[in-house]
């Protein structure tokens, strides 16, 4: 199927029960053709309400962090491990929670075959529970972040820091692992137009 078709069934999926409070699911954009694709946690509030991946603080900080390093949204595609807004609604007000593993593993019927559309290069995963999906189980972000990997969906994987994880770092001090975010994003940029000079663009 083609991407497009793709993600016209993705807007109507109802196979986990996050599609019950959604008001847009959150396919994925950016360029297809790219030979890195980016995969993130899930939508927050500005994601669901606009229907486009990394929109608010946390996309504020990455597209600040690809223009660093001379990128920019069209440069990537960009995409989320669930599609629909993970929230804890409990006091009445939502509020973020990752996705529960049963919802990740669901959702896998669209990241998988999104994924081996657009046959990238190189995935970087934007923090942990993506890297637990697509790495490794037991990935360990703090400490194998920025390592390369193989990968069944790329020539190579790998992940960096959360944004929402920065920015609350931040708040305790420093730069709170921009720094960390920018050279990761470099490197998986750099290795990913290597491995496409190396294999072509299939
Ligand atoms: N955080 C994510 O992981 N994905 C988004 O799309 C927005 C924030
Ligand atoms: Fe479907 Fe994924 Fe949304 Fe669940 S999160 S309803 S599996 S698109």
């Amino acid at each position: 199927m083609s991407l497009e078709g793709l993600r016209e069934s993705c807007l109507g999926c109802l196979a986990c029960d996050l599609s019950q409070r959604r008001r847009n699911v959150v396919f994925g954009e950016g360029n297809p053709n790219s030979p890195l694709v980016l995969v993130g946690e899930g939508p927050g509030d500005e994601e669901d309400k606009t229907g486009r991946p990394f929109v608010g603080r946390s996309g504020q900080m990455l597209d600040r962090a690809l223009a660093d390093i001379g990128l920019d949204r069209t440069n990537v595609y960009i995409c989320n491990t669930v599609k629909c807004r993970a929230a804890d609604w409990s006091s009445g007000k939502p509020q973020n929670r990752p996705p529960t593993p049963l919802e990740v593993e669901t959702c896998r019927q669209w990241l998988v075959p999104q994924l081996a559309t657009i046959k990238p290069m190189l995935i970087l995963c934007i923090g942990a529970p993506s890297a637990k999906n697509l790495i490794q189980k037991n990935f360990k972000i703090t400490v194998e972040r920025g390592k390369l990997f193989p990968s069944e969906y790329a020539r190579a994987s790998m992940a960096t820091l959360h944004p929402s994880y920065i920015l609350r770092q931040q708040n305790i001090s420093g730069d709170g692992g921009y720094s960390l975010l920018v050279a990761d994003i470099k490197k998986a940029w750099d290795t990913a137009v290597a491995l496409r000079e190396k294999y072509g663009s299939g």
